[in-house]
């Protein structure tokens, strides 16, 4: 295929972005590339609207004008999670039709006079590379620094919008408007992939530092980590880079196991091979040379691994939740034995805040200085059209992270 205008333009703006490096601020893009950029802008916009449940249909609105506050963002690509898996088959949150897709990121084609800088304060020009936190509408004076102690729970997210005459309110789309009082974020100096990981990274990044309240962790901790699906896998990989180098995943899934090694885990366990709740917390203890782990990441919707998990706990020791993202019915345990009489130190954890994106981004970095293959986690990309395809796969589980990608050069 001949190199034709628009990939040289791509090729430059590649290497712009890699000379902007690691930890530099934001890219800003030479002059004549904002023109380029708006200059191309299409009329309308293709969005996945969930129009029924488990169909999405791919349908073209009109791009609304950009006010003085908005910013037009040019999709490149964008995660599928948990929950619009759910939101796909049982429609819980009652959205439908609705344009899904929070784990989002692009880059700005064209923005109002206002908008100088993102939720961190660095600056924003046309060109730069994007993600979006939460939107506070009552607020929209609310920067990062604001709510450390909050998470994103009352908040409201692209990707998780009531429909609107604007339309364009998800990232699985080609372009998304995003306006005023939103928190946007330049990730111009992380790539493509590891951009695509921000949001899942946050709840480990968050529940890591939930994990911390409890003093508990430490360099030399020995760290159990239940379920090895895209959450704990990233829970590894966040442990790892923050220096833990004793940790155990547990799974049932062979391949999930062999991944956790890659990503940090020490020792493996699966579940398969051991009998009963004795034998399983046997082969934990094993794992760490004959104790008990100090701390534990319960990471399954699993009620019963909720369940099971404070066994393989030491007297005092602690336990993070943050499996159960939505309700996944009750668990029983023995307040006497698995809570009380150890002094469990226990901790949930939902979301994540402002504060949490930042440290997620030097998490992505530090993780891929280190040579953790974190973004080998995204196993299937499918293009906008076969959006459906995608949100089947993701419920087959048959991969690992599923994303929506633009093809390079659409
Ligand atoms: N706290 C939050 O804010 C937050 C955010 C996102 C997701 N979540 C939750 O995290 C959980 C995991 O997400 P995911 O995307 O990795 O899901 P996933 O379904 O891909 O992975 C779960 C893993 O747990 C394993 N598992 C199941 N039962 C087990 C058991 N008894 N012992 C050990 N392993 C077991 C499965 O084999 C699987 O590999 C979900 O339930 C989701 O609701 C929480
Ligand atoms: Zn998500």
């Amino acid at each position: 295929m001949a190199v034709n205008e628009k990939d040289v333009e791509l090729i430059v703006k590649q290497i712009l972005d890699q000379m902007g490096g690691a930890g530099s601020s934001a890219v800003s893009s030479p002059s004549g590339f904002g023109k380029a950029a708006s200059g191309s802008i299409p009329k309308t916009a293709r969005v996945a609207m969930l129009v029924e449940k488990e169909r999405f249909e791919v349908k073209e609105f009109p791009i609304p004008e950009v006010g003085d506050d908005d910013i037009l963002v040019k999709v490149e690509g964008c995660g599928v999670c948990g929950t619009d898996a759910h939101e796909f088959k049982r429609d819980p949150f009652g959205l439908i039709p609705v344009a899904l897709g929070h784990e989002g990121t692009g880059e700005i084609v064209k923005m109002g006079k206002n908008v100088k800088k993102d939720s961190a304060g660095k600056d924003l020009h046309i060109g730069d590379k994007v993600v979006t936190c939460m939107i506070f509408k009552d607020d929209p004076e609310i920067t990062m620094f604001d709510l450390n102690k909050q998470n994103v729970g009352a908040a409201d997210v692209y990707g998780l919008l009531p429909d609107d005459d604007v339309h364009l309110n998800g990232w699985f789309s080609d372009y998304i408007f995003i306006r005023g009082g939103s928190t946007v974020f330049n990730v111009s100096d992380l790539d493509l992939d590891s951009r695509v990981l921000i949001e899942p990274s946050a709840v480990l990044v968050h529940a890591v530092e939930r994990a911390k309240t409890t003093g508990i962790l430490r360099f030399n901790s020995r760290v159990a980590v239940q379920g090895c699906g895209p959450i704990g896998l990233l829970c590894i990989a966040v442990l790892r880079t923050m220096g833990i180098e004793n940790i155990t995943a547990v799974d049932g899934n062979a391949q999930r196991l062999e991944f956790a090694k890659r990503l940090g885990a020490n020792q493996t366990v699966n579940f398969n091979d051991h009998k009963g709740i004795e034998a399983l917390t046997k082969a934990v203890e094993d794992s760490f040379g004959g104790h008990l782990a100090d701390f534990a990441f319960q990471c399954t919707g699993n009620p019963m691994a909720h369940a099971n998990i404070y066994k393989f706990i030491r007297n005092g020791g602690g336990l993070c939740e943050l499996g159960f993202f939505v309700n996944g019915g009750d668990a029983t345990i023995n307040p006497h034995f698995d809570l009380c009489s150890k002094e469990i130190n226990l901790v949930g954890s939902w979301v994540y805040t402002l504060r949490d994106y930042g440290t997620t981004f030097d998490f992505l970095k530090r993780a891929k200085g280190i040579g953790l293959p974190v973004t080998e986690l995204i196993t299937h990309k499918f293009p906008l059209e076969q959006i459906n395809d995608a949100l089947k796969t993701n419920l087959a589980m048959t991969g690992l992270k599923i994303a929506v990608i633009t093809p390079p050069g659409a």
